[in-house]
């Protein structure tokens, strides 16, 4: 066990060479307390000013498609779960998000869903021409999980800007404990380096508090991300779906996911850092909380009402009842309390 004096030279070795030993991370993770927690912020909003101002960017999440070909034992929309109502928007359903969205400020429109095979390569890229014709102004963002090169590569020349894929854990056999015998680390992993490669801004990220996670797996997930540079970095807590195997395990904590973002603004200083739903719907304010801890992008939901609740990868999730000008006009209010606010650009990495 180090000590208080030890641990906060290690949040000051992270701030000056941007990177820690493993041991040092886990260290630092198993060993915070809330002074440390604290300074790491203090640290964390810092850089953020540096490169951001008071800058917060908003993506329009748009939650095309609730049906998905995997299982992965801690997500509400997996296959296996036959309570879940499926849905699945029609490109004017698509469509109609967008000119919403648009008519709110969004420039960037994030197109998530879950694997669904009736969303073939022509279909995405037939819609991705549609949006990035009628909204050439917009960054386009794909969530649509793991493909073929070849796939990805099709995508981006279409017009798709971005893509968030989380690496969910980079412990090979927690991953395993987390997903079904068809999915690996390894192919996850190869997909990060592939959007890469090709050019996309790519986001990975990870769920924190997930069952049988240790401080050592979250040190594991920081050298990943370090070793990747990711433009984004997407974490929030893991909450149980009552409809899962995980039912019963306890979801990750505000103070453990706050303290993983002060740390991710630290290692990376330019990243683009979400303050997640997840953290709005485990903690009220939770979302505030994030923008002081170092984050510097929100993604409010413009799919439409009538589907939201369905699109539920875990209970209790925050503005399934809003419409998308309410969600927007509250979360306004919301990042102002921080001393940041809201602007309407494209919002790219500055990396
Ligand atoms: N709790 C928190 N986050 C979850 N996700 C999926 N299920 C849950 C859950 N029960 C996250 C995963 C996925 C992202 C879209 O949502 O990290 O990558």
């Amino acid at each position: 066990m180090k000590n208080h004096m030890e641990l906060q030279q290690l949040i000051d070795k992270l701030h000056k060479e941007r990177s820690l030993l493993k041991e040092e991370w886990t260290a630092l993770i198993s060993g915070r307390t809330p002074e440390l927690s604290e300074y790491l912020f203090l640290l964390a909003r810092e850089e953020r000013k540096r490169y951001y101002g008071t800058d917060v960017y908003i993506r329009g999440l748009i939650e095309f498609t609730n049906y998905c070909r995997n299982d992965c034992l801690y997500c509400g929309i997996r296959k296996s779960n036959s309570h879940a109502r499926r849905y699945r928007l029609s490109e004017e359903d698509i469509l109609s998000c967008c000119r919403t969205g648009y008519s709110l400020g969004f420039r960037t429109f994030v197109l998530q869903g879950g694997e669904d095979g009736y969303y073939t390569d022509e279909r995405m890229v037939h819609l991705i021409h549609l949006i990035k014709r009628q909204y050439p102004d917009c960054a386009l963002t794909l969530s649509i999980g793991e493909k073929s090169f070849e796939s990805y590569k099709r995508f981006f020349d279409a017009g798709a800007d971005r893509y968030l894929l989380r690496h969910e854990t980079a412990d090979f056999s927690h991953y395993k404990s987390l997903h079904p015998p068809a999915l690996c680390a390894e192919t996850r992993q190869e997909c990060l380096w592939n959007l890469k490669k090709i050019g996309y801004q790519t986001g990975t990220g990870f769920m924190v508090g997930s069952p049988h996670q240790t401080a050592e797996h979250l040190a594991e997930d920081m050298l990943f991300i370090k070793r990747l540079n990711p433009h984004m970095a997407g974490i929030g807590p893991f909450i149980p779906h009552h409809d899962t195997p995980f039912s019963g395990e306890p979801a990750g904590t505000l103070e453990l996911t706050l303290f993983m973002l002060g740390l991710l603004r630290l290692m990376l200083p330019k990243v683009l850092l979400p303050a997640t739903t997840a953290l709005g719907t485990i903690a009220g304010n939770g979302r505030e909380l994030g923008i002081l801890a170092g984050a510097n992008v929100v993604m409010p939901n413009l799919s439409p009402a009538g589907v939201r609740r369905d699109y539920s990868l875990y209970d209790n999730k925050i503005c399934t009842g809003d419409e998308a000008a309410e969600c927007r006009t509250h979360l306004e209010k919301r990042i102002a309390s921080t001393g940041c606010r809201i602007v309407t650009a494209r919002g790219d990495s500055k990396i």
